[in-house]
Formats: C-alpha cells, structure tokens, sequence
C-alpha cells in the first residue's frame, strides 16, 4: 500500500516537473542578452575596426609595439595578424593567438567577454570589415 502511494508521488511529481518547462533566457555568444535575432548587422556580425581592433590596442597594444609581434599599435595590425599565422580560421579556439608564447597569454589580458567576441569575428572570416 506504502508503496503505491510512493509511485503515485512520484509520478505526480515528475508530471509536474515536465510540464514547467521554465522559457530559457537567450545569450548570444558573447553573452549578451536579450539576442536580438532580427538584427544582424549590430548583434551578429563581429566588426574588426569598431569591436576588435580597440579590444587589441586598450588589452595587448602597451607591449605590442613596432618589434613586439604581433604588433598592435601598428596601423596595419590587421595585415600582421593575417600574415603572422595568428588566426585559425577553421578553428577559431586553437588560434596561435591564444597559445603563443604560451597558452593562457593573451586570455590574461581578456575578459571572457571579449575572448568571446574575438573567437566570434575569426569565425566569420577574420575579416577586414
Ligand atoms: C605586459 C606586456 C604584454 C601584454 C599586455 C600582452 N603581451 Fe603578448 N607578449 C608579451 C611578450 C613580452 C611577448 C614575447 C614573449 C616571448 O616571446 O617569450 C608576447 C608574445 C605574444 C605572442 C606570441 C608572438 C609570437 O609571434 O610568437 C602573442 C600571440 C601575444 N603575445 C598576444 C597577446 C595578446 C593578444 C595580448 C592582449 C590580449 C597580449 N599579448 C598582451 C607581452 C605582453
């Protein structure tokens, strides 16, 4: 008897767990919220010159200089990460952007925010945009 009353607890209880299914909040990847999916150009698509390029000189550019590759105070930064064999297009995480000189060094100076929006953009394309 004890136990057919368990059962039907249980069941009871489980009945009403499946049927909250609390309505997730949506982050985008770079943990923004809310997503706004309709408008691709100022939430989805990573722009190197506005977003990218200022995190590289206010993080990196005090001891990337002209001679201290990659060189983020330069005008042609883009052209060093590109030609510097930083970037991994094809997977973005495995940058060498991220391991050289050894890994963990450039996340010391990025937020998780911003490592985010930089995997973002190299999974564009890495483009000059
Ligand atoms: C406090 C100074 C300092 C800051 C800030 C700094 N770095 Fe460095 N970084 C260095 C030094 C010094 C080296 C060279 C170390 C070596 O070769 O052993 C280096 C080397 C590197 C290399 C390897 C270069 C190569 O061609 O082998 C990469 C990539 C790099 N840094 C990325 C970054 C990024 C990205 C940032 C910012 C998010 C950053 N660093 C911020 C000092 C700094």
């Amino acid at each position: 008897m004890k136990i057919k009353l368990l059962y039907i607890i249980i069941i009871a209880v489980s009945f009403f767990f499946f049927n909250c299914e609390s309505s997730n909040i949506r982050f985008d990847d770079a943990g923004v919220y809310p997503k706004n999916t309709t408008d691709t150009t100022t939430v989805d698509t990573v722009f190197f010159t506005t977003q990218i390029l200022p995190v590289f000189q206010n993080n990196c550019g005090s001891c990337h200089f002209a001679g201290n590759n990659p060189d983020f105070e330069s005008p042609d930064m883009y052209n060093n990460l590109i030609n510097g064999n930083y970037l991994n297009i094809a997977d973005p995480e495995n940058s060498n952007l991220f391991y050289l000189p050894d890994p963990g060094h450039a996340d010391d100076y990025l937020t998780a925010t911003e490592h985010v929006l930089i995997v973002k953009w190299i999974e564009q394309g890495a483009l000059e945009n």
